[in-house]
């Protein structure tokens, strides 16, 4: 994982060949929904694993079956907060819960409208406790104009200030990662790759392609039995 020296607190890891090697596996519009859902999870693992080095430690005695000595704990490791963006942070954050295992996890649902407004709408919010001790990773895998982010975050804040702020996703778009830091400096962005550019229609260029679909497949407009409402 290295620092990323246009902006504070951004990570990302072309340094690591096998990181860089699940993201050409999900970049490749040949791979099908199944690996390309387990690469989500192996990344939200492995990246997970990484983030433990921005986290305390401490320094704890214990005895081996042999002799006493010193050994560590992660004690931020222990309070997490992990929310989903849906859809397609949901194989994210089955890798991540396996690093994080005691983790609270709380669920956003916001769709991006169509360019040039990309306007959000939020449908679902479920945040758990979140206290002065908690490191928050906010999973969503592409952060691309920024703003679904933005108004996530700025929900958030409403429910308690943690000690550390993260959001962690596959690939970013420079033009989102400059958006999410003009109004939330302190935040820590990790990626797997900071890609080129957004085109017209907001999609992160060289991408991988719209991640909700790629993993669970496009939504069809499915006809409503009387009586019942889509979400
Ligand atoms: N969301 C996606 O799934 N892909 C993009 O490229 C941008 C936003």
């Amino acid at each position: 994982m290295i620092g990323d020296e246009r902006w504070d607190g951004v990570y990302s890891f072309e340094d690591s060949p096998f990181i860089m090697e699940i993201l050409t596996e999900l970049r490749n519009r040949e791979t099908g929904s199944i690996p390309f859902r387990k690469g989500l999870v192996k990344l939200g693992r492995y990246m997970g694993y990484e983030l433990t080095k921005l986290m305390d430690v401490e320094r704890v005695r214990i005895e081996t079956p042999l002799e006493a000595t010193e050994g560590i704990l992660v004690k931020d490791r222990r309070n997490v907060v992990i929310i989903t963006v849906l859809r397609a942070a949901i194989p994210l954050m089955e890798g991540l819960i396996k690093v994080f295992e005691h983790a609270r996890v709380g669920i956003v649902s916001a769709s991006r409208g169509k360019a040039p407004e990309f306007e959000i709408e939020m449908n679902y919010i479920k945040i758990p406790r979140i206290t002065p001790q908690d490191t928050v990773i906010v999973a969503d895998p592409m952060i691309a104009t920024g703003s679904t982010l933005v108004r996530a975050l700025r929900e958030l804040s409403k429910y308690g200030k943690p000690k550390r702020l993260m959001v962690l996703g596959v690939l970013a778009a420079p033009e989102g990662i400059e958006r999410l830091k003009r109004e939330f400096p302190e935040l820590n962005v990790v990626v797997a790759k900071v890609d080129r550019e957004l085109n017209e229609h907001g999609y992160i260029l060289p991408g991988l392609g719209d991640a909700g679909d790629r993993a669970f497949g496009a939504p069809i407009k499915a006809p409503m039995p009387p009586g019942t409402r889509g979400v």
